[in-house]
């Protein structure tokens, strides 16, 4: 009894110290080999064997291969991933083009870019929450240029006296008669780009909240 035990243990540990004997392309036994070699496509990890893993399972996959094997046969080199083909232009989550104007076709774009959304109250509804949120502070809940940030802060000195009042200059009357009459494509392009002292939204308001927030402008333009 004795002896099959030391036996045993002689074996295992030689079991244990050849499987360690990583190196090159080799990498040694390995425990639970399906977390290292997915059977998903992967981009990046290649498995062009066909044998590759035959022991491991008695599943026969339709093409004839082993487990492991994990390349697209009908693509080039190999590749899972395929490049996108040429001049390919990728939109955004919502499936929206990039928008291409620079920020100095201003005149371009108002009389050339039109609101793709339709002025259904639900529109309306959004772009009101929207210009609520990115637009009401400066330019006011009708659009009069008279948000809380337009008026400017008032600075207390230690004594508790108003010292001075800071404001933020020249924001503009969305309602006044030389800003009553501008495009859809108008307020979308000076949204997305700024002008003058107003900073640019295209970073923080998707195209579609930005046409949203056009269309509700027009609304307090009426
Ligand atoms: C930080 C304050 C501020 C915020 C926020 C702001 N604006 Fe402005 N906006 C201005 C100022 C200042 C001007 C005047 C720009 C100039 O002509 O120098 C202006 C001008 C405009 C104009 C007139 C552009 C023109 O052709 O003269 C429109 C339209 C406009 N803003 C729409 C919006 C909308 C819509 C939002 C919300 C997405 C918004 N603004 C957010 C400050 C702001």
């Amino acid at each position: 009894m004795r002896c099959l035990s030391t036996l045993f243990v002689a074996f295992s540990a030689a079991a244990l110290l050849t499987s360690c004997g990583a190196g090159g392309d080799n990498q040694g036994t390995e425990y639970a080999p399906n977390m290292y070699h997915s059977v998903a496509y992967e981009p990046y990890s290649q498995i062009v064997d066909e044998e590759a893993g035959r022991w491991v399972t008695s599943i026969e996959y339709p093409n004839g291969h082993a487990e492991f094997f994990n390349s697209n046969l009908y693509n080039p080199y190999h590749m899972n991933m395929r490049e996108p083909a040429p001049h390919t232009v990728s939109r955004n989550k919502q499936g929206w083009l990039p928008y291409r104007l620079g920020k100095d076709s201003l005149a371009y774009a108002a009389a050339n870019v039109k609101n793709p959304l339709d002025s259904s109250a639900a529109v309306i509804a959004d772009g009101k929450v929207l210009y609520e949120t990115y637009c009401d502070h400066c330019h006011g809940a009708k659009g009069k240029g008279d948000g809380k940030v337009a008026a400017g802060g008032v600075k207390i000195d230690v004594n508790g006296e108003e010292k001075e009042r800071s404001t933020y200059n020249g924001v503009a009357n969305l309602t006044s008669d030389a800003l009553k009459g501008v495009s859809e494509g108008h307020i979308f392009h000076v949204i997305t780009m700024g002008k003058g002292l107003m900073w640019a939204h295209g970073s923080q308001i998707s195209p579609e909240d930005r046409w949203k927030i056009a269309k509700y402008v027009k609304t307090l333009q009426k």
